[in-house]
């Protein structure tokens, strides 16, 4: 697959075109942001990290029925996904209490609810990301009804199958952020990346923060907690 011009760089990752309308290629890079890119840093191999262990998830939540946007890993930090239109949601479940969750509503980070929770933010830089819920979308055209409805189920369904598989590696899913697709017809595809940018995965035992809070709290030890969470994965999937 022939790499052409570059289509857009984020935060995390680059995508560039390729030769096939349909398919494009992402690049994980190494830099981290965090508050809305008001904290700059990098993380020293993340973006293999990131890469790797947001495939490996994808193809086992592709067997569980659940569709994404993976097609092929290309390189350590390259991988091929099917092109869709970014659905402009953050669509966040959550396990337990912590983040903007425990801020909100001014309780202790570690309430483990007896449901999971889902949250709609309006993916907008600009605005800072507002929180929003499925009206609002609506309203604002950003996915229809029953795209949102579809949206829910895969989202619930990807929380129900990576807080069974993270439980086997001695890890707890906290939360984490989701974001989909539409690809040219008309699928709804789980896309972006499922990493440790984008859960809080804490260990089983010692609730020790194995993910991206490390480098928002500037609790030292990033690069040893995506090496470690990606140890434990790759031993049991
Ligand atoms: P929050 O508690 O800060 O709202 O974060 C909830 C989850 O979403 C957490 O696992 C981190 C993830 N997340 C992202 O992936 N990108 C973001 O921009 C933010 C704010 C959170």
């Amino acid at each position: 697959m022939q790499k052409q011009e570059q289509l857009y760089e984020g935060k995390a990752k680059k995508v560039f075109k390729t030769d096939d309308p349909n398919l494009l290629i992402v690049d994980y890079k190494d830099d981290a942001t965090a508050f809305n890119g008001l904290k700059k840093g990098t993380i020293i191999g993340k973006g293999v990290i990131n890469n790797r262990m947001s495939n490996l998830l994808m193809q086992r939540l592709e067997k569980d029925g659940i569709p994404t946007h993976f097609v092929e890993e290309l390189s350590e930090r390259e991988t091929l996904v099917k092109k869709v239109s970014i659905v402009p949601l953050e669509v966040i479940i959550r396990n337990i209490s912590a983040g903007s969750f425990a801020k909100r509503f001014g309780v202790d980070e570690g309430i483990v609810f007896d449901e999971p929770t889902i949250e709609f933010s309006y993916k907008n830089d600009e605005l800072g990301d507002p929180l929003m819920n499925a009206y609002h979308a609506i309203a604002l055209k950003l996915a229809t009804r029953e795209e949102i409805e579809t949206i829910k189920k895969y989202a619930f369904a990807v929380n129900e199958s990576l807080k069974k598989f993270w439980a086997e590696c001695g890890v707890t899913l906290v939360d984490f952020k989701l974001e989909f697709g539409k690809t040219s017809s008309g699928e709804i595809v789980l896309a972006d990346e499922i990493s440790p940018d984008t859960c809080r995965l804490w260990d089983s035992k010692t609730n020790e923060k194995l993910d991206k809070d490390r480098f928002r709290r500037d609790l030292g030890g990033v690069e040893d907690a995506y090496a470690e969470v990606m140890k434990r994965l790759t031993a049991h999937i």
